[in-house]
């Protein structure tokens, strides 16, 4: 655990200043261009109140596989992959904060949008933002002749951020919300299996996409799948039952949204299925098999996705 720790840390800084640097040349000025100004100015105060770029850091980080840096490999292509993850991600917080669904006035250390402007303002930024972050994926203009790119990444993109993952995901969290009386009287297996189900898909399936995008933009794409599969459902997972331990043990001021939600508004999560020490165990146990999992994606001397578990699982937002 110890050693290059920080030297994840500065590559992953790196890659997040490149990525927030392409934001402000490539796409807010696509977004100015091609919105009514109000819904420009909703959809940019959601993505420019930051977030830590975990999406298109792992498209990004599983394109160059852990190489060294290097500004020659990060063409626009990668950039605009990376830029959909992030634009589907920020429209999935906004709606996710809507009254109707979690009901969250803090989001990335500033007001949510529904607060800031309105809640019809905030659905329908979501709204551009979702279709938006599918049209980034036209501009690929991969110099690879293969015809099944960009098909192939649409079909990506949809089984992590639409009706196969996320938004199924999202509709059986509320379905579960402070309805414990649907599965009170099933085994512990059964309950285990809904949330592992509900935690899959509402956050897992979209990181695991943003992988897999990367991935599928390199020449090895194949013989990088299975890893990356299984490696990307780990690390899906271990992200959000990290989000459920912060939300019962962050601070508002650290985590940049409201803590507590989950229990006042009686979420099926890690720590009310399993309470927090348990919780912590489990987290641990995934932190070090996706250490193991991610020595397979990388030879002995690289560390990204050897590190990442330890960050992702012991992150303070
Ligand atoms: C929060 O995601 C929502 C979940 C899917 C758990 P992040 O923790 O990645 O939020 P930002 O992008 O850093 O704000
Ligand atoms: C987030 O789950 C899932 C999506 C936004 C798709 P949460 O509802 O736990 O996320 P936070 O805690 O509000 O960020
Ligand atoms: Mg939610
Ligand atoms: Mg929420
Ligand atoms: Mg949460």
């Amino acid at each position: 655990m110890e050693d290059n720790q920080s030297e994840f840390f500065n590559y992953f800084q790196t890659l997040k200043q490149s990525f927030n640097q392409f934001l402000t040349s490539e796409i807010y000025p696509l977004i100015e261009k091609h919105s009514h100004p109000i819904l420009a100015e909703a959809m940019i105060y959601s993505i420019q109140a930051g977030g830590k770029r975990i999406r298109p850091i792992l498209a990004i980080a599983s394109y160059l596989a852990t190489k060294p840096y290097n500004k020659d490999l990060l063409k626009n292509d990668i950039f605009f992959l990376a830029a959909s993850t992030e634009m589907i991600h920020t429209y999935s917080l906004i709606h996710d904060d809507l009254p109707s669904m979690d009901d969250d006035d803090l989001r990335r250390g500033i007001p949510t949008l529904h607060k800031k402007f309105s809640e019809s303002t905030a659905i329908l930024a979501g709204d551009a933002l979702n279709s938006f972050g599918f049209y980034l994926l036209a501009l690929v203009n991969s110099k690879i002749n293969d015809s099944s790119l960009v098909p192939d990444l649409i079909k990506i993109l949809h089984q992590g951020a639409g009706m196969p993952g996320m938004v199924s995901g999202q509709i059986e969290d509320l379905e579960m919300e402070g309805n414990f009386g649907l599965i009170e009287s099933r085994n512990q297996q059964v309950k285990e299996e809904i949330l592992y189900r509900i935690h899959k898909r509402k956050t897992g399936e979209l990181i695991l996409a943003s992988l897999l995008l990367g991935n599928r933009l390199r020449e090895d794409y194949q013989a990088r799948f299975q890893d990356t599969q299984s490696y990307g459902e780990k690390i899906g997972l271990l992200f959000q039952l990290t989000d459920d331990i912060l939300d019962s043990e962050g601070s508002s001021k650290e985590l940049g949204k409201t803590p507590g939600k989950d229990l006042e508004s009686g979420k099926l999560t890690y720590i009310s299925l399993y309470g927090l020490d348990e919780s912590k165990n489990k987290r641990d146990i995934l932190i070090n098999e996706l250490i193991n999992l991610g020595q397979q994606l990388e030879t002995k001397d690289e560390f990204f996705f050897k590190k990442l578990p330890i960050y992702i699982g012991t992150r303070k937002n």
